[in-house]
């Protein structure tokens, strides 16, 4: 079993999503000692976000006539693809952000959705080519957005990471959520208690 373990905080050990991804893993392992696991740490190393040039370099490819500069930048992005598509469980750490994800985030995303790769548009719409693999989003946020459908609609964080991984393919995601983490300390210990039992309650697949 190869694990992806993303953290994309830039608050490290302050981070509430950082400490649940770091809890699914430990329970991913501990329920399967052989898993693999490659972590990623998007806040560390941010991707650079998408511009006219790299989408080029990465639909020619046409290396001979790179600068290094391009080389490294088609090299990232391959890598962030080929790391997604090796895992069979892919951990995302995913604080809300202005209603979103956090910019680091999004630029892996616009890494990992690659045309040929993990998507590709047909006569009948797009069909997604990284299905298979399981996903579960480690989200935190300030506030609630899971109760009324008025606090949904506005969820454009777990609402997005679903949207983007059904897209590539994804069906299989699960969320472990600690939510109204900034609405004091009593409604924050409450929250990372449910998700904390959430996380033993995950099922994780052991290998016979
Ligand atoms: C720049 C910024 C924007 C935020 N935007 C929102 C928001 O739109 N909605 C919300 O409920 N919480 C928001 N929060 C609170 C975070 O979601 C909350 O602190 C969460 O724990 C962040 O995840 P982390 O602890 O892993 O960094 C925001 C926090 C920051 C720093």
């Amino acid at each position: 079993m190869n694990l992806l373990h993303i953290d994309s905080s830039p608050l490290g050990t302050a981070s509430v999503s950082r400490q649940l991804t770091a809890e699914i893993v430990r329970a991913w392992r501990d329920a399967d000692p052989g898993t693999k696991v490659v972590y990623r740490d998007l806040a560390a190393a941010p991707p650079d976000h998408l511009t006219g040039e790299l989408m080029q370099v990465v639909k020619f490819r046409n290396l001979e006539h790179l600068n290094q500069r391009q080389r490294d930048e088609l090299a990232l992005t391959d890598a962030l693809v080929d790391e997604f598509l090796a895992a069979d469980v892919v951990v995302i750490g995913a604080p809300m952000y202005n209603f979103s994800v956090p910019t680091q985030l999004k630029a892996w995303i616009d890494r990992i959705c690659q045309a040929g790769r993990t998507f590709r548009y047909t006569e009948t719409g797009p069909v997604g080519l990284a299905g298979g693999r399981k996903v579960i989003v480690a989200s935190a946020r300030g506030g609630r957005y899971a109760g009324t459908p008025m606090e949904t609609a506005i969820d454009h964080q777990e609402a997005y990471l679903r949207a983007v991984m059904g897209f590539v393919g994804i069906t299989d995601v699960s969320v472990i959520r600690a939510e109204g983490v900034a609405m004091g300390p009593e409604v924050r210990a409450k929250a990372l208690e449910a998700a904390g039992r959430d996380i033993e309650r995950l099922a994780v697949p052991v290998p016979a």
